[in-house]
């Protein structure tokens, strides 16, 4: 990744741009609620987010040189010069069409294991939800009916190319025979909870 153009652009205020083979981006999601989402995405992949509570942007990905410290600072500040941008452009379309409803997506879902599913081997679980909008979900894991929270590991949420995003909840188990794992998705976008299922019910 070329760090030093992302630097760059970022410090020229762009908002957008192609750097080499990379597609580098600065992507601002404002709510009605009146929160605003910044972050910075490389080839569909967030790199980093702004944390208006913590007043700094927080690394998506780790591993990234040191020099990326200075970069942070200057990124945070641009992050927090689209809160007022936001704002007004959410006043502004809130007049230009009062009550007109904001974009919502139901998400769909899927559970798999990273590895095939062998009795007694450890194991993880993967429920990943996919093409929802806005990017607010909840996952809630369950086994033989009771919600765990152990070994429960969720990711950041990732863009897709159409706007939606998708994310990923895992959960670290040992299969056993007659055990059911499901996971429950909830979205703004859904009437009730999607919920998938992993492995057999007993006979
Ligand atoms: C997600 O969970 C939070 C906290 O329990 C809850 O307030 C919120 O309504 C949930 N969202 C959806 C879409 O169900």
């Amino acid at each position: 990744m070329a760090l030093s153009a992302i630097i760059l652009l970022i410090s020229t205020g762009a908002v957008s741009a192609t750097t080499s083979s990379h597609q580098f981006h600065y992507i601002y999601s404002c709510y009605e609620s009146n929160d605003v989402r910044v972050d910075v995405v490389v080839d569909d992949v967030v790199i980093a987010y702004a944390d208006f509570n913590k007043g700094e942007m927080v690394m998506a990905v780790p591993k990234l040189p040191q020099s990326v410290k200075e970069w942070k600072k200057r990124a945070y500040e641009i992050a927090k010069t689209s809160i007022a941008h936001c704002h007004s452009s959410l006043f502004t379309a809130k007049g230009a069409d009062p009550g007109s409803p904001m974009r919502q997506e139901a998400p769909d879902s899927f559970v798999y294991t990273r590895y095939g599913g062998e009795e007694d081997v450890f194991n993880t679980l993967y429920c990943l939800a996919n093409h929802f909008y806005p990017a607010t979900i909840n996952f809630t894991w369950a086994k033989n009916g009771v919600e765990v929270t152990e070994g429960v590991f969720n990711l950041r949420y990732q863009h897709n190319a159409d706007g939606t995003f998708h994310r990923i909840s895992t959960l670290t188990f040992t299969p056993q025979e007659g055990d059911v794992y499901s996971c429950k998705v909830e979205h703004q976008a859904l009437q009730q909870p999607l919920t998938k299922t992993w492995g057999k019910e007993e006979i």
